[in-house]
């Protein structure tokens, strides 16, 4: 039998990159390579890139430096790269290091065979329409949840953020392909669906987002949707009135606030004030008593005052978010905020994201100590590899719950269970036998730290 031919994928950023991830590896498949997790033994490697901050490109440039040096040893070893930094760099990623291949940005994934074959390098990083349309063969490892693309692309140019440069205007994928797509993973199985996009609340193929979450409600098999990333400007009464009303709408929304201070709003450009953010936040509090809301805060913005920080404070201690992503603001290529004076010193930056994260951390501790005794749903993630009789659930609002059972459980089977201990990071439950759980479960919560 002839040996298969071995690729190794390694995957940074976000949950774009991790499902572009998935079709690579579907694409590969077809092209008879099986994955490997050592890249010491594989023959082609592709890495997906990150950009959003400087700290994510450094880890890239220092992976890629010991591949280059595997590569004097392993000289046939093709190395590929996608993902933003491939985009942003495009021609230049094979002068920048010569161990690169090829290159190719998010929205040409299709051309990989042909990328392949190629003799000498080339980088396929125009913009393609055609991603909306192309249904490639994802390969998912999780076969019980499953990520989803409904969009592409982003608008909004906050004035930090790379990303518009990196993956081109927004384009809305067909809500038919997007619910063909939800049936043939019910039809195999899948229970939970998250759908992904910079900005999917701003999705237009063909209808609105809410209606597209309906129109997914109808999908028999679907237990779950999940949907990130929402932008508050975006977050209409109509999203709310559907999440409230649908059957497969998890309680919980991740609404990124980057800052509690109007004045920095405006100068990032995100296009609503504190005030319009948290009456938004309280409206679907109102519609949804027990829905998690999480966010991210950018710490030490160009400009950025002691009292525009002490407002970040402030609006956390407000709102009191279930978990936030909070991170130190770093310069990007191409981004207006980049140019700005004003910048905010490092050891500023470091000490305000510290106290943003212990300010959070109190909150999310409290908020899941409030679970101790309540009974949530959760689906079964899996099993620990260390201890047979140690489970995984997830509950609606995302939060994960460990619990132990003698029994062979079924992943994406759904079970009850009682929360014991509620730790700032996990709960700890245990199962609930013939207890009926209601649709309303308490809210979970989750922790932030920085990504
Ligand atoms: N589309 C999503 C976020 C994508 S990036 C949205 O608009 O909310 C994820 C998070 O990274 C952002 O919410 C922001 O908090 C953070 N981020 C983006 N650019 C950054 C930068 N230059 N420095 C620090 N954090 C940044
Ligand atoms: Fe970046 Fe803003 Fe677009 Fe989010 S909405 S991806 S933060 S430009
Ligand atoms: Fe990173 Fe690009 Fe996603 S910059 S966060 S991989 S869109």
């Amino acid at each position: 039998m002839q040996e298969k031919r071995l690729a190794h994928l390694h995957t940074w950023g976000c949950q774009m990159n991790a499902h572009d991830t998935e079709k690579i590896a579907g694409i590969l498949k077809g092209q008879g390579y099986d994955l490997t997790a050592d890249p010491e033994s594989a023959e082609l490697i592709i890495l997906n890139t990150c950009s959003i901050r400087e700290k994510a490109q450094h880890k890239f440039y220092s992976y890629l430096g010991y591949l280059a040096h595997l590569k004097k040893r392993r000289p046939f070893i093709k190395i590929g790269v996608t993902g933003c930094i491939a985009q942003q760099e495009g021609d230049h990623m094979h002068e920048l290091n010569k161990a690169v291949d090829f290159s190719f940005g998010s929205q040409n994934i299709m051309k990989l065979p042909d990328l392949l074959h190629s003799e000498s390098f080339q980088a396929a990083v125009e913009d393609n329409d055609a991603i909306v349309t192309t249904d490639l063969p994802a390969q998912r490892d999780n076969g019980v949840r499953a990520l989803v693309a409904i969009m592409y692309g982003c608008n909004n140019f906050c004035s930090y953020c790379v990303v518009p440069y990196t993956r081109g205007r927004e384009r809305s994928r067909p809500y038919e392909n997007i619910i063909n797509e939800i049936t043939s993973l019910a039809t195999n199985g899948y229970k939970e669906v998250t759908l992904i996009g910079q900005n999917v609340n701003s999705y237009n193929g063909g209808c609105s987002f809410a209606r597209l979450l309906r129109l997914i409600d109808n999908v028999e098999g679907i237990r779950r949707v999940r949907f990130i990333t929402s932008h508050p400007k975006d977050f209409t009464d109509e999203l709310i009135l559907a999440m409230a009303e649908l059957r497969t709408v998890c309680r919980h929304v991740h609404l990124p606030m980057q800052s509690g201070s109007s004045r920095v709003l405006a100068l990032m450009n995100r296009r609503y004030d504190y005030e319009t953010y948290i009456d938004k936040v309280r409206r679907l509090q109102l519609a949804i008593p027990d829905v998690c809301v999480t966010s991210d805060i950018i710490a030490g913005f160009p400009g950025e005052s002691d009292d525009d920080h002490e407002q970040t404070i402030n609006a956390l201690n407000e709102i009191e978010f279930d978990g936030i992503f909070a991170f130190k603001y770093s310069k990007r290529p191409n981004t207006k905020a980049a140019l700005m004076d004003d910048q905010v010193d490092e050891d500023v930056k470091s000490q305000r994201l510290q106290e943003i994260l212990s300010c959070q951390d109190v909150i999310t501790e409290r908020k899941n100590k409030a679970l101790e005794g309540s009974i949530i749903e959760v689906i079964v993630d899996g099993r620990s590899e260390t201890d047979p009789n140690a489970w995984i659930g997830r509950t609606s609002t995302n939060k994960i719950v460990n619990f132990s059972s003698n029994d062979d459980l079924q992943s994406a089977q759904f079970l009850n269970v009682r929360i014991v201990k509620a730790y700032r990071h996990t709960l700890e439950g245990e199962v609930v036998a013939g207890v009926s759980c209601s649709n309303k479960e308490p809210g979970a919560s989750w922790s932030g730290k920085e990504r």
